[in-house]
């Protein structure tokens, strides 16, 4: 076994990080509900000579050489599931009703597994420390298991740190790596139109809530599409509309809920500020009341243009410079990883997914499974990023 060349190591390790992966997938476990996943990724870590120690409640951090001399990069997998459910008829599918990674977390921590162990193997060699981040809580819905560990002190003494994700809306066998802006921040929001409800024979007596909120979705378009201009980089959309309940009654109210993303603080500050005054124009012209709720999501995940140079170069050496790419990117998706990366500089790596030919379920589909596939570059991407940092971080 190889240092500096682990991929036979990596090859040789596959059917058991596969068996691992599947077993994780099979009993998937919410945001800060992760006890079973971390109790089996502890057990692993200690077999390996780890010491892990709780974070963020049901996370994991181990340091490969606690107190070694020179630097410590980090390197992250994020642990939940979502709440949805597994359509799959596979083996490994979900025992929970409800509950499914459904978007490859069981993967990314297969992945770091899979690392913890061939560093193990070499520690006397790794010059510096490398910190594995098992996070919990990535997922938006109750999301934000990287704020609390960066709150915890998780990188603490850590000079870089990397995350991954896979993603099925690039080709399989590319990684996808840029500089700068790499997701998306999120805003989630809530308007309530409250007008007046009647018989749907008088409508003159009403005021009406849908039609007031048909005129407002359409209205709304215009925001990003002449509110910005074509440097633009930004996403609203309207995801829910709910009014009435029948074909006679103009109802009272009626609930409209959506999400605005953007790459750039100054770019969502104009976003809100023409969303309030289409709102509030809109609000008028109806004679309605339009209340907006606005959710701060994740911040812009950014990396740092040296990390981001240094993934590339490491994906460059593992895939072939042809399969290294920018396109698509950034992403429109958000990362709480962006907490992680305001603390310290890093980079996130998208490891691609879709098979040819076929049309792979994306990330948050029901059909969606990890490709254990992608597990080896996952691996040698990380113990590349871990060879090439350290001994130049000093
Ligand atoms: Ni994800």
């Amino acid at each position: 076994m190889s240092w500096t060349d682990p991929r036979g190591d990596i090859e040789a390790l596959l059917p058991q990080l596969q068996q691992i992966r599947r077993d994780i997938h099979r009993h998937p476990e919410l945001g800060f509900e992760e006890t079973r996943t971390q109790a089996l990724v502890r057990e692993w870590l200690e077999a390996r000579g780890y010491a892990p120690r709780d974070c963020a409640g049901t996370g994991l951090i181990a340091d490969l050489r606690p107190g070694a001399e020179g630097p410590t990069i980090a390197l992250r997998a994020d642990l939940d599931c979502l709440p949805m459910h597994e359509t799959t008829d596979l083996p490994h599918r979900s025992v929970h009703p409800g509950k499914a990674h459904k978007c490859g977390h069981d993967g990314h921590t297969a992945i770091l597994l899979g690392v913890a162990e061939l560093l193990a193997r070499h520690r006397d060699a790794v010059p510096g420390n490398v910190r594995l981040l098992f996070q919990p809580a990535e997922e938006g819905v109750r999301g934000g298991g990287a704020k609390v560990m960066v709150a915890e002190g998780a990188l603490a003494g850590v000079a870089e740190v990397y995350g991954l994700h896979n993603w099925p809306g690039f080709p399989k066998g590319q990684v996808h790596v840029k500089p700068g802006a790499m997701l998306a921040q999120v805003h989630i929001l809530t308007l309530t139109i409250a007008g007046k409800g009647g018989h749907a024979s008088q409508p003159q007596m009403c005021r009406d809530p849908i039609v007031a909120g048909a005129q407002l979705v359409s209205a709304l378009q215009t925001v990003v599409a002449r509110g910005l201009g074509y440097q633009g980089g930004a996403v609203l959309s309207i995801t829910q509309f709910s009014a009435g309940t029948t074909h006679n009654v103009i109802p009272d109210s009626a609930l409209l809920r959506g999400t605005v993303r953007s790459f750039h603080p100054e770019v969502t500050a104009r976003v809100m500020e023409r969303l309030r005054e289409v709102v509030e124009g809109t609000a008028r012209s109806f004679g309605v009341q339009i209340e907006l709720e606005v959710e701060v999501g994740y911040p812009v995940t950014m990396n740092h243009p040296r990390c981001a140079a240094a993934a590339a170069r490491v994906a460059t050496q593992l895939v072939g410079a042809e399969r290294v790419s920018e396109l698509g990117l950034p992403c429109a998706g958000g990362e709480d990883f962006a907490y992680l990366a305001e603390a310290v500089p890093g980079a996130y790596v998208f490891l691609g997914a879709q098979r040819a030919g076929e049309d792979t379920p994306v990330c948050h589909h029901p059909d969606f499974d990890f490709d254990d596939e992608l597990i080896p570059t996952g691996i040698g991407l990380f113990l590349g990023l871990v060879r090439d940092r350290l001994p130049g971080l000093a």
